[in-house]
């Protein structure tokens, strides 16, 4: 059976199933990567405000010539914005150009303070980040809500929330989650997440498909499942996630690249069983570890 192009979100909207990422585009590369990927097939650009370099995500996107209500646009709601989601949310409209989201995410469960340090990154005179730890998520999620409910987002959804952070929200939650995008790759699958999120009908999206280049693709088992099927190792580690009903957002900016990576085949259960395995047979790895100072509840992420 032919790979699924698109999955269906909990609104009833339809979410194509890769994504171009921009994270660590820069804003000199990122408008043509934009543009090609919109011209050679994608429809789904997975953005946001931290990144900085919404604004020529958006000329990317009005070059293309593609119209705006043919593309999936995701955007993130930086950590210190998290007291006033419509202000962070109306910086991000502005800078990519658009006037409504496909999707907004929470983008990590750490609100930040912003101090004289820096207005997006901000650390205290210790030089540890200038965490809020009092701050309560479900007044941040109830703030998501508000500016999905008045329409300015088609979707909210969060990004690296854990089993315990879901638990607590879903005390609060009137709106379920649509996504929750996380770092999510063979060597991190993350099956008990995986389990939970299905359950409750939040629809999971890989980042890091292709652990930001080393070491998956070198891996020796992804290799041999990548030459068995006469693809790449980035072709199997993107596939990977399709086949299990995951949304997967490779980021390249080179154009080889961009178009190879939206290929996607039908993996065999056989090849899957060996890519569900490799973290249990001690190859598990997280590569995205941001030092917030912060339990984020992820079993293997501690104090990080
Ligand atoms: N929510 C979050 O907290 C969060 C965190 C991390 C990432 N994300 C999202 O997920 C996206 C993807 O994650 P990522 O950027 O960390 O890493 P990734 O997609 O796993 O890997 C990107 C790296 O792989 C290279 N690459 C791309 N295609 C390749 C190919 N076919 N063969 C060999 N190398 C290839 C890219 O270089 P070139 O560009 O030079 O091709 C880049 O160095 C991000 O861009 C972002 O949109 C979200």
């Amino acid at each position: 059976m032919a790979p699924s192009t698109h999955f269906k979100l909990n609104t009833g909207a339809q979410i194509p199933t890769v994504g171009l990422g921009t994270w660590r585009s820069e804003p000199g590369q990122v408008r043509q990567a934009v543009s090609f990927a919109l011209k050679n097939g994608y429809i789904h650009i997975d953005a946001a405000l931290i990144y900085g370099n919404e604004y020529e995500v958006g000329q990317g996107i009005k070059d293309s010539g593609v119209p705006r209500e043919n593309i999936f646009i995701t955007s993130k709601l930086w950590n210190t914005h998290q007291p006033n989601v419509a202000e962070g949310l109306q910086q991000t409209l502005k800078a990519l150009g658009t006037d409504y989201l496909d999707l907004y995410l929470i983008h990590w469960p750490v609100r930040l303070v912003p101090n004289e340090s820096s207005a997006l990154l901000p650390v205290n005179p210790d030089g540890t980040r200038s965490v809020d730890r009092s701050w309560d998520q479900s007044e941040s999620w109830r703030q998501m809500e508000e500016v999905y409910k008045a329409g300015k987002v088609k979707a909210i959804g969060v990004a690296n929330w854990s089993i315990p952070y879901l638990e607590e929200l879903k005390r609060k939650w009137t709106v379920v989650p649509a996504v929750n995008q996380v770092e999510l790759h063979p060597f991190l699958p993350q099956h008990a997440l995986k389990e939970w999120c299905d359950k409750h009908g939040i629809l999971l999206e890989a980042y890091s498909p292709l652990g930001s280049e080393a070491p998956l693709m070198s891996d020796p088992a992804i290799q041999e499942i990548a030459k068995k099927n006469g693809v790449s190792p980035a072709t199997v580690l993107i596939s990977y996630h399709v086949n299990r009903g995951v949304a997967v957002l490779p980021k390249s900016i080179k154009e080889n690249r961009i178009v190879s990576n939206s290929q996607v085949i039908t993996l065999s259960r056989e090849d899957m069983d060996v890519l569900n395995g490799l973290a249990a047979q001690g190859k598990a790895k997280r590569i995205n570890t941001p030092l917030f100072g912060w339990d984020l509840g992820f079993d293997d992420w501690y104090e990080r």
